[in-house]
């Protein structure tokens, strides 16, 4: 059985202008070094401050997520000094003390480190229930997020997928149905010119939508990887002489930058050939003939990075950024890009980039898309490098991904 805390006994009631409940706790008494490292290894941010404003307690996560240099001398300080470079977070502690109702499960973004964090307010009372301090508790958001919004991805892309692919079935017959007849008429009457020519016409579109429908296809089916040490370098020469093949180059200049010493990735070599050559195609259609393409790659930190951070991951990424000299792309069009069947163009199917985005998807790799009207556009890949903290299987790659 837990005893009640000391103070418990010499607990007198709030006064009635503060009609609080006088929170209690549930623990062995005289344990001090133990709480202490309760809240020092914490996951969630813990901070704490007096009624005159100084810093009672601040643990290693809260500084992590703020961005700052956790400092011993900082207990007793002001919070305005220490939390200078944070005003997101001095500005809800500003009024902490006046308002009776505080926030639970608010949001704030740290606009110092781009950092979402979801936190709690709450008053410390003493013993006879006056308020002699607050508290926050925080918790870094920011991977929820992402995976919130790949979440929404994944539960677009299954319901687009589920109906595209029984449309594509059904269509496939009776387009192979138009493609058998007209190849029959054809025989039938070998010697009226125009007609053959009608019928070849015919042949061709039906074809042509047929190889459509087998693209929808591939697309929908659910993705199994061929892992193995995979030289992304190699995929993305590759696609350059392939997409030469899909796109008119015309004037365009295509200039790849990759040092030689790049790390292998596990990865799938025929489906990243796919990405680059997806997105080089791309390239060069927003190009029309006149313009520029580089392709840089280097090695950077995974994940978001905090600035301050003392641990920081030592986990890697490739980081393969395909940008061209375009006319970028209006931001109502740009967060559409990476939707199946999104196309601007006439002839487009809107795949691409959909295509791209399940491939890197099922690599564990992250997208990003830099663009502005008028100032080209840089899609960036970043694939994870293997590491020895993958083995435990949160960040290895996914072989059945719709
Ligand atoms: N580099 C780029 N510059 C400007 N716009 C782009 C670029 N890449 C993609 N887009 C826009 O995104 C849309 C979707 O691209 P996506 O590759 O998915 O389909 P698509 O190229 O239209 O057709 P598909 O690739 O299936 O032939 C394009 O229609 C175009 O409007
Ligand atoms: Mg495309």
């Amino acid at each position: 059985m837990t005893k009640p805390f000391p103070h418990e006994r010499s607990q007198s009631r709030p006064s009635p202008a503060e009609p609080m409940e006088h929170n209690r706790l549930h623990a062995r008494a005289g344990d001090e070094g133990f709480f202490r490292q309760v809240v020092a290894g914490m996951r969630n941010g813990v901070l704490a401050i007096t009624r005159d404003g100084t810093i009672a307690l601040i643990n290693d996560e809260a500084y992590r997520v703020m961005g700052l240099e956790p400092r011993s001398t900082d207990i007793g300080r002001a919070v305005i000094d220490v939390l200078r470079d944070v005003p997101d977070v001095l500005r809800v502690l500003a009024d902490v003390f006046e308002v009776t109702l505080l926030a639970n499960r608010a949001e704030l973004r740290i606009k110092s480190t781009g950092t979402v964090i979801g936190y709690t307010l709450a008053h410390v009372r003493s013993d006879d229930g006056l308020i002699v301090g607050a508290s926050m508790f925080f918790k870094d958001l920011t991977s929820v997020e992402q995976i919130e919004e790949r979440e929404r991805l994944r539960d677009r892309l299954a319901a687009v997928g589920e109906m595209a692919a029984t449309l594509a079935h059904e269509v496939k017959n009776p387009l192979a149905g138009i493609e058998v007849l007209a190849g029959l008429l054809r025989r039938r009457i070998p010697d009226v010119p125009e007609t053959q020519t009608l019928l070849a016409d015919i042949i061709n579109e039906a074809k042509m939508a047929n190889a459509i429908v087998q693209e929808v296809l591939d697309f929908v089916r659910p993705m199994r990887l061929q892992v193995e040490a995979t030289s992304v370098a190699t995929a993305i020469y590759a696609a350059a002489s392939l997409a030469d093949t899909h796109a008119l180059r015309g004037q365009t200049g295509l200039h790849l930058e990759l040092p030689e010493a790049l790390p292998l990735i596990n990865g799938d070599a025929h489906q990243l050939i796919q990405v680059f050559t997806n997105l080089l195609t791309n390239a060069y259609e927003a190009l029309e003939g006149t313009g520029r393409i580089t392709i840089t790659a280097r090695v950077v930190p995974r994940g978001p990075r905090v600035a301050g951070a003392r641990e920081h991951d030592p986990r890697m990424a490739l980081l393969v950024e395909v940008a061209d000299s375009g006319p970028g792309i209006a931001p109502e069009i740009a967060e559409r890009i990476f939707d199946p069947f999104f196309t601007t163009k006439v002839t487009g199917s809107g795949l691409g980039l959909a295509i791209v985005r399940k491939i890197v998807d099922a690599h564990n790799g992250r997208l990003d898309l830099r663009t502005a009207p008028g100032e080209g556009t840089v899609i960036a890949v970043a694939l994870p490098v293997p590491h020895p903290l993958d083995e435990d299987g949160d960040d290895g790659t996914h072989s059945d991904r719709r």
